[in-house]
Order: structure tokens, then C-alpha cells, then sequence
């Protein structure tokens, strides 16, 4: 059951991607999303250099024999080394599927892309986004609504409205998420026409993600109303929970802060700490509203055995058997 274009072209056993996450989606994690029937996506930007990057590739290989993708982050900001290093190794190590998000894709390495016949995802919050992309030659589009964990734009349109105006407006598949945690959310992107999901926020509760338990716990306890947006000042909004850095950073926009002193706030150094020690106010983590609906810790297999099951059943039930 729901086999679609999605699982076609990336050859997973579920029409499911496991969103890309710094500092948390490694080689181990992504190994966990793959294993478990998803697309896991290891993010590039977490290693410094070319050797590291290659080091994480042949551990990933090693874990998984299952489809995985590789993130390339096109933040200027948000990356040690140039995507073109990267790409690099990874066409090197035998990568087949890459994602690109962040920004907008620079037209010398989407080249780079179709000459090495990788599949190309590209992650973006909107309909314009989405157009120019396909233009390019993307293969796949996935799109995120505001309620997404992380980036959210500028757009502010909701993942109900966002996914069907894509599908309508592009050629290629759409894979669909913002908000998805379950099976009612998985099946609900693939009703609006998406086919695929892309689940965030909800695999941060789960046995294998590799956070500290403190913070698993606090994310199963938060409910929808536990998130807010920070970095819109600066051309960055994101979705995160809200956290007292998170708060702090807000309020330092209200206040005018310099750039220097709200990206102290917001550094990822910090988030790592809070991601390792539990430490929970030391740092920010992106975060969607769907974590008011993760309510355990299970293993991603369980959990993505458990999505499919919910929407078989509701599909069942719809179509009245
Ligand atoms: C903790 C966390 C970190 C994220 N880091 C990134 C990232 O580095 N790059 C990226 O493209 N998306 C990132 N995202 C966004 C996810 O890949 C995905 O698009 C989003 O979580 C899907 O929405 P959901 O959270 O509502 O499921 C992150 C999301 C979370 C929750």
C-alpha cells in the first residue's frame, strides 16, 4: 500500500523522507530512517571538511544498504565548506539522491547535479520557489507550510493550502509535508496530492534520534501552542520551540539587537549542547507544531509502521469498509 511516484523514482519501501536536521541527521540516523523504510537525509553542513564529510559517507554506507540522500544546505551562512566540495565526494562515494535547501539553487552546481544523473530534491515554502526549480530540471519538489519545524519563509501559508497549490502548479512529484506526525497527517499531504511526506519534527521523539532523553521528554510534553517563529528581522524566520533563548532571541529583535548579538543566541554550537548535555535552555531547536501531536518516544520503525497502518485504516474506513 502507497506505493507511489515517490517511492518509483527514490525506491523506498514508504512514500516517506525523513527531513534533513542538523547535528542530527548522521550517518546513524539516517541509517534509522532508511532501515525503517523512509528516505533518511544526512546534512552535510554538520562536517567541517572534505575528509569528514567522506568519513560520515562510507559510516552511512556501511549502516544502511537502503536508499539515503544527501542535504546540501545553499544558506551562505550555514555551511563550513563550498557545496561544490561536497558534491565532490559524495558523486565520488556513489550518492544517487541529493536535496538542496535554504535558498536559491545556484544554476552551476544543478548542472553538476543532472551531469552526474543524481535525483534532485528541492526543499522550498512556496509556490515561485517551486516553479523556478522545476525550470532548472529539478526531479522532485518538496514543499513545507508554515506549521513546519525550521525554516518557514516568508510566505506564512499553511501546509493545506501550500501542498495543492504546488501540485497544481508543477510537473514533477511533490512531496508534502509542515505538521506531518501521524498517519492522519501522512494521508492528508497524499489526499492534497503530494506524493510523498516529509516528517521533521515528529522523529526528534524517537528511541534513535540523537538527542539528549531530557529533551525528548520536554518535546513529547510541549504541545502545539509551544512553538513560535524567530529570525524573521534578519531574513531568516524559523519555527522553533519555544524555549527561553528562543524568547530571547525575540525579544532582541523587538529590540533592534545587532546581528552579532541575535546569532549568538541562535548559534548552532549551543543548540549542540542543549542536543547532548539536556542542558534545555541553553540553546534553540527548530520545532513545527506537529509536536503537539507526538506524544511517545517509539522507534522510527515503529513509528513509520504506525503511520501506515493509521492511514490504511482511515483510507478503509473513508472509502466504507
Ligand atoms: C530540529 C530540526 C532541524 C532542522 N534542520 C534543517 C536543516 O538543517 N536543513 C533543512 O533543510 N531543513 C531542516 N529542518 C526542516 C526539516 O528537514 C523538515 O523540512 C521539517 O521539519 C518538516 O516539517 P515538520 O517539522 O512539521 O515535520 C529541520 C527541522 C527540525 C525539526
Amino acid at each position: 500500500m502507497f506505493k507511489t511516484k515517490i517511492t518509483d523514482i527514490l525506491g523506498t519501501k514508504y512514500p516517506i523522507v525523513g527531513g534533513t536536521m542538523m547535528w542530527i541527521t548522521n550517518p546513524e540516523f539516517v541509517a534509522a530512517v532508511s532501515n525503517a523504510g523512509g528516505l533518511g537525509i544526512l546534512a552535510s553542513a554538520i562536517y567541517q571538511s572534505r575528509d569528514e564529510f567522506a568519513t560520515a559517507l562510507d559510516r552511512t554506507f556501511e549502516l544502511t544498504n537502503k536508499p539515503f540522500a544527501v542535504n546540501l544546505n545553499l544558506f551562505p551562512m550555514m555551511r563550513p565548506i563550498d557545496n561544490n566540495e561536497y558534491l565532490d565526494v559524495l558523486i565520488d562515494k556513489g550518492v544517487k539522491i541529493v536535496e538542496t535547501s535554504g535558498h536559491s539553487a545556484p544554476e552551476e552546481l544543478c548542472d553538476r547535479f543532472k551531469q552526474a544523473g543524481l535525483i534532485w530534491i528541492h526543499k522550498c515554502v512556496g509556490v515561485r520557489y517551486a516553479l523556478k526549480v522545476q525550470k532548472m530540471g529539478v526531479d522532485i519538489v518538496t514543499v513545507v507550510g508554515y506549521e513546519n519545524g525550521g525554516a518557514t519563509g516568508q510566505l506564512d501559508i499553511g501546509t493545506l493550502v501550500l501542498v495543492p497549490r504546488v501540485v497544481e502548479s508543477v510537473d514533477v512529484p511533490v512531496i508534502g509535508g509542515g505538521g506531518v506526525s501521524d498517519g492522519r497527517g501522512f494521508l492528508a499531504v497524499l489526499a492534497l496530492g503530494a506524493q510523498g511526506a516529509i516528517i521533521g519534527t515528529r522523529l526528534l521523539a524517537t528511541q534513535e534520534a540523537p538527542i539528549h532523553e531530557d529533551l525528548k521528554q520536554a518535546l513529547v510534553q510541549a504541545t502545539e501552542i509551544d512553538t513560535m517563529l524567530v529570525m524573521r528581522s534578519i531574513g531568516a524566520t524559523h519555527r522553533v520551540w519555544s524555549n527561553a533563548p528562543a524568547k530571547k532571541c525575540a525579544e532582541l529583535e523587538a529590540a533592534k539587537a545587532e546581528l552579532p548579538e541575535i546569532l549568538k543566541v541562535v548559534s548552532g554550537e549551543k543548540a549542540k549542547i542543549m542536543y547532548d548535555k539536556g542542558d534545555l535552555d541553553s540553546g534553540i531547536i527548530a520545532c513545527g507544531q506537529g509536536v503537539g501531536i507526538a506524544h511517545d518516544i517509539p522507534t522510527v520503525k515503529e513509528l513509520f509502521e504506525r503511520i501506515i497502518t493509521q492511514a490504511a485504516d482511515i483510507a478503509k474506513n473513508l472509502a466504507g469498509n
